[in-house]
């Protein structure tokens, strides 16, 4: 069964048909690049796929299951919508912990993920002298919270400088190494291109390509030619 499945899905608001008979599997252990243009419908359909925005048409599954109805949610999926705002006299550690309480999680769970995202060493102070980084990291940390086997991810490169990029492309890797699956959104094409297992690529609501990406993969010749 695929980690995720979308199928025939569709989204109306009024009049803007955001989504439009899409229909894409995300494999378990794999990394895919969910790419489009602004407003091609990324945003919506991860939304869909986590049950916070309710289709019009067709039916987005994680593990076969609709988000609402999955067991345990914390630990089957992960995500990471958008640069999240945290309460800026709260340390990292305290935000985390209290997201950890919220869904019963163990005691050890905030140190690791700290750990996992790097924040180890600024974990105590407050969150309002994070850079826009620090801040994706802790985004992160709170969506590895129940060490979930899915992570989707809604632009997580958006203002990473290069140090930030090639952090967040190891991290990445570990997740897919670590038989995690990944389902990512990006309009930085290059950078995870080069780690992606497969695209997805939409535009205007609708799929325009997907197949697997190999490293003579021209991901940004493809993506020009398909959004065209
Ligand atoms: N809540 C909403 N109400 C009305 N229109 C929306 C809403 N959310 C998204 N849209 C529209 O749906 C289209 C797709 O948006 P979005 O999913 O955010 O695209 P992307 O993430 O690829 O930039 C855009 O035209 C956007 O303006
Ligand atoms: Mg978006």
């Amino acid at each position: 069964m695929s980690a995720i499945s979308v199928t025939h899905l569709g989204k109306s608001f009024g009049a803007v048909r955001a989504v439009d008979d899409l229909s894409f599997t995300v494999e378990r252990g794999t990394l895919t690049a969910f790419l489009g243009p602004n407003g091609a419908g990324k945003t919506t359909t991860l939304r869909m796929i986590l049950g916070l925005v309710t289709p019009t048409d067709g039916t987005a599954v994680i593990g076969g299951t609709a988000y609402r109805d999955l067991e345990r949610p914390v630990s089957t999926v992960g995500a990471v919508l958008e640069a999240t705002a945290f309460h800026p006299g709260l340390s990292a550690r305290t935000h985390l912990e209290a997201l950890r309480i919220a869904a019963g999680l163990e005691a050890g769970r905030v140190a690791h993920v700290l750990e996992q995202v790097d924040l180890t060493g600024a974990a105590d102070r407050r969150t309002k002298g994070f850079s826009l980084g620090m801040r994706q990291r802790l985004a992160l940390a709170s969506a590895m919270l129940g060490d979930p086997e899915i992570l989707i991810l809604d632009e997580p490169a958006n203002g990473l400088d290069p140090a930030g990029m090639r952090w967040l492309r190891g991290f990445l890797q570990a997740c897919v190494h670590r038989g995690r699956t990944v389902l990512v959104s990006t309009h930085v094409l290059a950078e995870i291109g080069q780690i992606a297992d497969q695209a997805i690529i939409i535009g205007g609501g609708r799929l325009a390509w997907q197949g697997p990406l190999t490293s003579r993969t021209d991901l940004e010749e493809l993506y020009l030619e398909v959004t065209r």
